[in-house]
């Protein structure tokens, strides 16, 4: 037993010269390092700072290290950008350079050490990837082709709460709807398929698959092993957990819904070009070897987490934020009655037509941002950044929240107002034409999705409003909008239960 402590003491002691003399020496002449907190051997700033790297816990830091700081966390190098200067040089000056992203240990399991698109370095497999992935998921064609079939899902979904009697007295958990909703919306896109309802026993499993999936992603709990290797050990029952998770999951998309698509394919020969749907073309694909299986499952798996689940949140915000504030949810249902008519129900083109409508969607994306540091970048090379050294492979976060969030450069930001985007931002858009307000971030790898997603919120947020009476439940007066961060997400930590109370027109 002496003999072990005495072993790890050594193995510590080691560690802590090798660590210290390579912060001397990245310290020392040879590098401009970023501003932060003075690291401790081994540790680094973790013990300072915690594991709780929330877009608030880092905007005070920025506050108080700048708009590029350092953070040494173990043995990773953690650079924090934000300013919109500095975020316009890491996602479009030098693009490239900060084009690739940090996998940690558990992001590794679940993208298969980057097979995925998300996750991938910046070169040529994510080039082939994003390609690949354009004309099934990223046109407008795409958004006409489906958009009546989200606008049957968002009547669904109305009818169903409608015919709940719970929903207009004691409220309803109306998120459990809506993510059927979701999951159907991309399910047609993907594999032409939707599920009847939320007891479907295929739709449980794929959601309790893809939750426990997220939730083991974004965790903090791995953080340890992930900072300080010698740790790593410790986490192989986590691991263990993970690689199953992921093998059921992959499994799941493979028997169910890829097979499934492959003898229906091969029963029904899909020559005409309209009836394909997304996976008609990723097989294509890889069937031209441009591709291999694998890679087509984690398309699959990229679209379950990158596409449902930040929309999702995005509208369960939206909501929250308009039970919070009776007044806008009035004025956004007057202009939905005056410029539609009443009880006349909105359509994707119509959202275009509704200014005060696209104001409370840029408004939701800017408050309460679902990817507030965007999906984490990473430089493969050592890189200079505002005359800052960036040591390669540092994990570069874009606190894109504080951008949109911040004082200096917003209005009282603290404040739900969607006039802001009507009056002295209504320049601004949500396809990042301002470096301060980048909620699907901008450059090469900024969120392909966009497309797909604003008329998705505009169709569900107009529909459920015009509808609907939306407010808190009994005894309540507010929601409560306590934040849940993780690695990089952010949602409402208590899925709110809401009265509905029909309109009658
Ligand atoms: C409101 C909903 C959404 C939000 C707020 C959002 C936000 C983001 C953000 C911030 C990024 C990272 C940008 C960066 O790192 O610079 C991203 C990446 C991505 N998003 Fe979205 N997204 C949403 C919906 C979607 C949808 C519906 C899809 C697909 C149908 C999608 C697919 C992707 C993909 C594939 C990437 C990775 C791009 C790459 O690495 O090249 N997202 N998203």
């Amino acid at each position: 037993m002496d003999l072990l402590v005495l072993e790890k003491s050594l193995i510590g002691v080691f560690l802590a010269i090798v660590i210290a003399t390579v912060i001397s020496k990245l310290r020392g002449k040879k590098f401009r390092l970023p501003p932060g907190p003075i690291p401790v051997p081994v540790f680094g700033n973790w013990l300072q700072i915690g594991d709780d790297l929330n877009h608030r816990n880092l905007s005070d830091y920025a506050q108080k290290f700048g708009d590029i700081f350092m953070l040494r966390m173990g043995q990773r190098n953690l650079v924090v950008v934000s300013s919109p200067e500095s975020a316009k040089k890491v996602l479009h000056t030098q693009g490239v350079e900060f084009g690739s992203r940090t996998r940690n240990v558990v992001f590794d399991i679940f993208t298969g050490k980057g097979q995925d698109m998300v996750f991938t370095v910046y070169g040529e497999h994510w080039r082939k990837m994003r390609r690949i992935m354009t004309v099934p998921f990223f046109t407008n064609k795409v958004v006409q082709q489906y958009r009546h079939d989200w606008e049957a899902e968002a009547a669904a979904v109305v009818e169903d709460v409608k015919k709940n009697p719970e929903a207009a007295t004691n409220g309803i958990v109306l998120r459990r709807r809506l993510q059927l909703m979701m999951y159907n919306n991309m399910f047609r896109i993907l594999f032409d398929r939707r599920f009847e309802s939320e007891e479907d026993p295929l739709f449980v499993k794929l959601k309790a698959l893809n939750g426990e999936r997220s939730r083991l992603a974004q965790s903090f709990e791995y953080n340890y092993g992930d900072f300080i290797p010698i740790l790593r050990p410790f986490l192989r029952g986590y691991l263990k957990i993970c690689k199953e998770v992921k093998d059921r999951r992959l499994q799941l998309f493979k028997d169910y819904f890829v097979d499934e698509r492959k003898k229906l394919a091969a029963t029904e020969p899909l020559n005409n070009e309209g009836l394909k749907c997304a996976i008609d073309h990723i097989l294509e694909a890889q069937q031209k070897g441009e591709i291999n299986e694998d890679n087509v499952l984690y398309i699959v798996e990229n679209i379950n987490v990158a596409a449902i689940e930040t929309t999702l949140w995005s509208i369960e915000w939206g909501i929250a934020e308009l039970v919070n504030h009776p007044e806008i949810q009035k004025k956004l249902r007057n202009e939905l009655d005056s410029v539609l008519g009443p009880g006349v129900p909105i359509t994707e083109p119509d959202a275009h037509k509704l200014a005060y409508l696209q104001a409370v969607i840029k408004e939701t994306l800017r408050l309460r941002m679902a990817i507030p540091l965007l999906v984490p970048h990473m430089n493969l090379q050592d890189a200079k950044l505002n005359g800052y050294d960036i040591p390669a492979e540092s994990k570069i976060l874009v606190n894109a929240w504080w951008l949109a969030n911040n004082p200096a450069n917003w209005k009282k930001p603290e404040e739900f107002r969607p006039e802001r985007f009507l009056e002295e931002e209504r320049k601004v858009e949500a396809n990042g034409n301002d470096f301060r307000y980048l909620p699907f971030g901008v450059g090469r790898r900024s969120c392909p999705g966009i497309i797909l997603a604003l008329p998705i919120l505009g169709i569900i947020l107009g529909r459920l409003v015009q509808n609907f009476e939306m407010l808190p439940p009994p005894g309540q007066s507010k929601l409560d909008t306590t934040e849940k961060g993780g690695q990089f997400s952010l949602h409402i930590l208590k899925h709110s239960t809401i009265v509905m109370k029909p309109r009658s027109f």
